[in-house]
């Protein structure tokens, strides 16, 4: 038996039943004693870093390694890691233990969701995204072709173990990724958190324990819409603030872009389009620019072609047959509304990208 030292503990309501983020310092040997009827799958990169601490642990069994790709969580590839799964000899009451990022998170979520009709999973996330943002909320969301994340269930894990050290080997980009993600939590939140978060932004990359609070946070602010609306059909649509044009960038793109990073760069892009389509005075865009560019910093000179960023844009998931669904800030807060993919948001894109990304 481990002794756990869990520094914090936070339960969320889901429609499945409540679970659990722990945030447990050098997790990996808890997480493995309550693991004995587990099947891992491993983040590639991640197995690389800390395959010797998972091979200290008496009972760590022969993991399903992934690397994570886009391609990797495409509908493609599932029937390979379910069969591989079954050669294993998973049964009902196993269960699935995945240890990576948003990716890792997406494949292990579906395929729980759906192997033998569902089976139990938990969830060490080891990306600051995945940490900060993706973790809670029950969604898997899988790739089919061209189409960005259109396939998905709802299925929470029974417990989710957050060890913030595993960011030190996390890459500058995938942390400005997650980073993007808290920003965009934050402004939705209010103007008093995001006003914080703007004014910490720099000393987030080098103090931890700012860093953790703002995880913690940014978990706390997303419990609040997720327990009200888990099914995202109405209140936690605005947490796709950002992501309409993130997705179409991440596409437009070829999957280059960080997911996080697109966002940063699509919270922009909102604020800016709001500004121009005067639904907004323009001052949120004033306010979030700087930052934002910032944190896009190293991708503000990535080509991203108009044409295939607003054809992108034309598939993404929340449209309806006649128009294109964005939220946008307004003056007071962000809201979901229906827009014509007209030449006026063509050239207000347009602008943005050869004018204001990297100006
Ligand atoms: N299901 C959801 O609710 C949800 C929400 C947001 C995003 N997503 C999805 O998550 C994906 C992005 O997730 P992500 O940003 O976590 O990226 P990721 O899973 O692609 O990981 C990013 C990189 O970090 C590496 N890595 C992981 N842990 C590491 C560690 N501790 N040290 C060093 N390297 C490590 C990975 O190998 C990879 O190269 C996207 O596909 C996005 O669509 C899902």
């Amino acid at each position: 038996m481990v002794d756990i030292l869990v520094s914090r503990e936070i339960f969320i309501s889901s429609y499945k039943k409540e679970y659990s983020v722990s945030f447990i310092k050098d997790c990996i040997p808890s997480v493995l004693s309550s693991s004995s009827e587990g099947h891992f799958i491993i983040d590639q990169n991640f197995y690389n870093l800390y395959e010797n601490s998972l091979k200290q642990q008496s009972n760590f069994l022969e993991p399903l390694i992934i690397e994570a790709t886009e391609d990797n969580k495409s509908l493609d590839k599932m029937s390979s890691y379910i069969e591989e799964l079954l050669k294993r000899g998973v049964k009902r009451d196993h269960k699935i233990i995945a240890i990576g990022g948003g990716i890792i998170q997406d494949i292990s979520c579906f395929i729980s969701s759906t192997i033998l009709r569902g089976i139990d999973w938990d969830f060490v996330p080891t990306t600051l995204l995945a940490q900060a943002d993706s973790c809670i909320g029950s969604k898997s969301s899988i790739n089919v072709g061209e189409y960005k994340n259109i396939l998905g269930t709802f299925n929470p894990p029974n417990q989710i173990v957050i060890d913030v050290s595993f960011l030190e080997t996390l890459d500058h980009k995938d942390i400005c990724s997650g980073v993007g993600e808290i920003i965009k939590v934050h402004a939705i939140k209010g103007q008093d958190a995001l006003s914080e978060i703007l004014q910490d932004y720099d000393e987030l990359f080098t103090n931890k324990e700012l860093m953790e609070k703002y995880i913690l946070n940014s978990l706390l602010y997303k419990k609040e819409l997720i327990e009200i609306d888990e099914f995202d059909k109405g209140p936690r649509n605005i947490m796709n603030y950002g992501h309409s044009f993130g997705h179409a960038i991440e596409s437009a793109t070829n999957f280059k872009i960080p997911h996080g990073i697109a966002v940063s760069i699509g919270m922009d892009l909102a604020n800016y389009v709001s500004r121009e389509l005067g639904v907004s005075d323009g001052s949120i865009f004033l306010k979030m620019h700087e930052t934002l560019q910032k944190n896009y910093g190293d991708f503000s000179h990535y080509e991203i072609p108009i044409n295939l960023l607003i054809d992108a844009l034309s598939k993404d998931k929340k449209n309806s047959s006649h128009s294109l669904k964005l939220i946008l800030p307004n003056n007071e807060k962000l809201f979901i509304d229906s827009y014509k993919n007209n030449n006026q948001l063509y050239e207000i894109c347009s602008d943005f990208l050869v004018n204001l990304m990297n100006a």
